[in-house]
């Protein structure tokens, strides 16, 4: 990577020649650290070793960083997003998204944390479809359903690094990775890329793009587990939340959507004014884990969720061009896994926001289409704008 040399060398020179750029690195354990003074810091976009998968393959954890100091750090194992800093109302500085410190908590089994999940996101029902009059079988993983990609999605594969610079507006890192034909059942060679951005106006954008050589389906997200107070600082139930979502997909007992599309007016899924995630949970059978159908309806970048966290003011607006966003309150986290700075990861610790095409949307001829053709190019943008008040 010749642009990536060049890149290096232009953040080092950067470094040196603006005194005392240097970044005090905070530990892990670490909660939170006051940001240093606006003129010190630059964008920047580095990287350094992050370990082994078992087959022996080198992997890379990389940290973009803005003008006021957030800081993204992302591995290319399964294109993880493994921290991110953000400052509260008083501007210190927290992690806000659930993980683990080292690599080898990524290669056991965990939840999809900051995952890049496909090549189908969410659940496909009795992990088969039909395409063009062909029945495709998909790997079961969830009972009878298919979750996430299978047995070994995206969030399980090492993906090769394309792209890694900051200039003065942002910094970003792509990353690419070829699905091939056949895996975990699905048809057709699929050559992916995700980017990451961190820009200087305190957003993280993540942006996929994707081509097939045969008729496939393809659903991006990334599985971020989000808590506004900071990761492990308890559960997120006092978080307020508003979706631009007047309806819902509901589901059956294995989380697989009946085909209705419901209004949420007059029940507990009702999000449309800010709503303190806790404040009707306890109506919802185990808790949120729901599609929402975006007002948008997909295709243009709009508004899709914004989050508050009352104690340190800490604010999310995500806006994407999907047609739906996935609410999942971390129902399944229950204090056996242990993640950064040793904080322990109790049920509802963290909510997930997975803007994505609708659940087995491949099985549900009135949903939008999941289907990408060959010579066809499959485009998801996502952002993530945070502030504080
Ligand atoms: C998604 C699903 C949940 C669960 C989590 C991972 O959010 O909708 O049901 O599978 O991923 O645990």
């Amino acid at each position: 990577m010749k642009k990536r040399f060049w890149i290096n060398f232009v953040l080092v020179v950067t470094a040196i020649c603006i005194p005392g750029c240097k970044k005090k690195t905070p530990t892990p354990t670490e909660p939170e650290a006051k940001p240093e003074a606006k003129e010190a810091r630059v964008m920047s976009a580095n990287e350094e070793p992050f370990g082994q998968t078992a087959d022996g393959r080198e992997v890379t954890l990389y940290t973009l960083t803005n003008t006021n100091g957030l800081r993204a750090r992302i591995t290319n194992y399964g294109a993880i997003l493994v921290s991110l800093e953000v400052p509260d109302r008083d501007g210190n500085l927290a992690d806000i998204t659930l993980g683990f410190d080292a690599l080898d908590g990524y290669l056991a089994v965990h939840p999809y944390f900051g995952a890049t999940v496909g090549r189908y996101a969410n659940r496909i029902g009795k992990a088969r479809f039909v395409l063009d009059g062909v029945e495709y079988e998909l790997a079961a993983n969830d009972g009878e359903n298919h979750l996430h990609g299978g047995n070994k999605g995206f969030d399980k594969v090492v993906w090769r690094p394309e792209d890694l610079w900051a200039n003065d507006n942002e910094a970003l890192l792509k990353m690419s990775y070829i699905s091939e034909d056949g895996e975990e059942g699905y048809p057709g060679n699929l050559a992916c890329t995700v980017t990451y951005t961190l820009t200087k106006d305190d957003e993280l954008k993540i942006s996929y793009e994707a081509e097939a050589d045969k008729t496939t389906v393809v659903n991006l997200t990334n599985h971020s587990y989000f808590n506004l107070a900071g990761q492990g600082h308890g559960d997120i139930l006092g978080h307020e939340l508003t979706l631009n979502a007047d309806r819902y997909t509901p589901v059956d007992e294995g989380l697989i959507p009946t085909g209705e599309i419901r209004s949420v007016k007059d029940s507990p899924m009702d999000f449309t004014s800010p709503m303190s995630i806790g404040s009707r949970i306890k109506q919802v059978i185990g808790g949120y884990d729901h599609n929402y159908v975006l007002n948008s309806g997909g295709g243009t970048l709009a508004l899709a969720a914004r989050v508050y966290e009352p104690t340190t003011g800490r604010v999310m607006e995500i806006h994407t061009i999907e047609p739906g966003v996935q609410l999942y309150t971390g129902n399944f986290l229950d204090g056996t896994l242990t993640g950064k700075g040793g904080k322990v990861y109790k049920k509802h610790y963290a909510f997930c926001l997975e803007t994505q095409h609708f659940p087995d949307s491949p099985n549900k001829s009135n949903f939008p289409s999941v289907v990408l053709q060959p010579g066809q190019k499959y485009t998801s943008v996502t952002e993530h704008k945070f502030s504080t008040r």
